[in-house]
C-alpha cells in the first residue's frame, strides 16, 4: 500500500477536527467535499457562507462546518487570548482584535484553543506569512526550541529507508541551523518519522565528511549537533557526521563508519542546512521520481502545515490526512 494510502486509513480510524483558513478559495472547496466524502477529517472552512457556497457551486457541504470570522461569537474570545499572548511583544487589543478577522490567525486561534486539533493553509498565502502567526501563537512543543519541517518521501527503490519511505528533513524553515537548532531537528525528523510513517527512526546527521574524514567548520557543527542529540535523546538511533552514502548504502557505511547502527541503514536524513535539504529532496523527486509530501512543520506543539500555491485540491487532502495524523500523535 502507498504511505500517502497508509496515512489516509490512519486519519479514518480517529477521526481529528482540521481547519482551513482560506475556505472560500476553490481547490480548499473542493478538497473540502473529497474529505468529507473519504472520511478523513471533520472540517472547519472559514470565510463568508455565502462565498464559500458560491465557490463550491452546488457541491454538497453538508457536514462541512463554515466558520465566518468577521461575525463569529469566538470572536471577543480569540482577541483577548491573542492580546494576553503578544502584549509583550508589542501587540495593542485594537490590534488583536483586529488580526482575529483574519481567517489566518482566527484559525491559528482555533487551534491554540483546542477548537480545531490542526491547520492547514497556504494555497493562497505564502510560506511567511503561514509560518509566522504559526510560530508566534502555536510555538514550539514543550522540550523543543525550534520548529523545523520534514519531507516524507517515498521511493520507487525499495531497498532505501524503510520499504523505500524516508524522512528528509530539515527542507523549508531554518536556513541556517546553528549546532542547538540542528539537534532539535534531528528530533523532530525523528518523532516525524514514527508519526507519519509508523518507523522507526535510524537518523544519519549528513556532512561531506564522515566521522572527521574532513576538517571545516560546518563539519564541526554537525558533529557538535550529533553530541546536543545524543544528550536530548540517549535511545535514540541516530549517528554522525555521515555522506550521504556512508548514510544509506550498506557497504559505504561498513567502510566509513564501522560498527554504527545507522550507517548504510538510515531512514531519516538531517540535512546541514535548507540549501542542501531543500535540493537534496527536489533532486530525488525529480531524477529518481520519488513521491514528495511536504514541507510537515515538525516540533510545533499543535500541527499546521503549508500548502504550496500550485497545489491542487487532492495535494490539500493529503496534507489534512498527514496533519490528521499528527493530531492523533
Ligand atoms: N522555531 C520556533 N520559533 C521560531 C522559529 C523556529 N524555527 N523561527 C521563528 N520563530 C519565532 C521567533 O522566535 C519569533 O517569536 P516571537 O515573536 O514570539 O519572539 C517569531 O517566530 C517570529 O520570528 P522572526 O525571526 O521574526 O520570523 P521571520 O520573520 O524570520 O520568519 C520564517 C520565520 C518565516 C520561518 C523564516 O525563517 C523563513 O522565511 N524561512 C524560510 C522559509 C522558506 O522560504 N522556505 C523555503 C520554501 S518552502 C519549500 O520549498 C518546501
Amino acid at each position: 500500500m502507498a504511505i500517502i494510502d497508509k496515512i489516509k486509513a490512519k486519519a479514518k480510524a480517529d477521526l481529528k477536527h482540521i481547519v482551513l483558513p482560506e475556505g472560500e478559495e476553490v481547490r480548499n472547496v473542493q478538497a473540502a467535499v473529497m474529505i468529507r466524502d473519504q472520511g478523513l477529517a471533520k472540517l472547519t472552512l472559514l470565510g463568508d457562507p455565502a462565498k464559500v457556497k458560491e465557490v463550491a457551486a452546488g457541491a454538497d457541504l453538508t457536514d462541512i462546518e463554515i466558520v465566518n470570522p468577521a461575525t463569529s461569537d469566538k470572536q471577543a474570545l480569540y482577541a483577548a487570548t491573542l492580546y494576553d499572548l503578544r502584549k509583550a511583544k508589542g501587540m495593542t487589543e485594537e490590534e488583536a482584535a483586529q488580526k482575529v478577522t483574519d481567517p489566518m490567525y482566527y484559525g491559528i486561534m482555533m487551534v491554540k484553543l483546542g477548537d480545531a486539533d490542526g491547520l492547514v493553509s497556504g494555497a493562497i498565502h505564502s510560506t511567511g506569512d503561514m509560518l509566522r502567526p504559526a510560530l508566534q501563537i502555536i510555538k514550539s512543543k514543550p522540550g523543543m526550541k525550534t520548529v523545523s519541517s520534514c519531507f516524507l518521501m517515498e521511493l520507487k527503490d525499495k531497498s532505501f529507508g524503510d520499504d523505500g519511505v524516508m524522512i528528509f528533513s530539515d527542507c523549508g524553515v531554518i536556513p541556517d541551523p546553528d549546532a542547538e537548532q540542528l539537534a532539535n531537528i534531528a528530533l523532530g525528523a525523528a518523532d516525524s518519522a514514527r508519526s507519519l510513517a509508523g518507523m522507526e527512526p535510524r537518523v544519519a546527521m549528513l556532512s561531506f565528511s564522515t566521522k572527521g574524514s574532513a576538517k571545516h567548520d560546518d563539519v564541526t557543527k554537525v558533529q557538535e549537533a550529533t553530541r546536543i542529540a545524543h544528550e536530548m535523546d540517549p535511545e535514540l538511533e541516530l549517528d554522525g557526521e555521515l555522506q550521504l552514502d556512508a548514510a544509506l548504502v550498506e557497504k559505504v557505511g561498513q567502510l566509513k563508519a564501522p560498527g554504527s547502527k545507522v550507517a548504510g541503514h538510515a531512514n531519516t536524513l538531517v540535512f546541514p542546512d535548507l540549501g542542501a535539504g531543500n535540493i537534496g529532496y527536489k533532486l530525488v523527486q525529480r531524477l529518481a521520481h520519488a513521491e514528495a509530501y511536504g514541507p510537515i512543520l515538525q516540533g510545533i506543539a499543535k500541527p499546521c502545515n503549508d500548502l504550496s500555491r500550485g497545489c491542487s485540491a487532492e495535494d490539500i487532502v493529503a496534507t489534512v490526512a498527514i496533519t490528521a495524523c499528527q493530531a492523533q500523535a
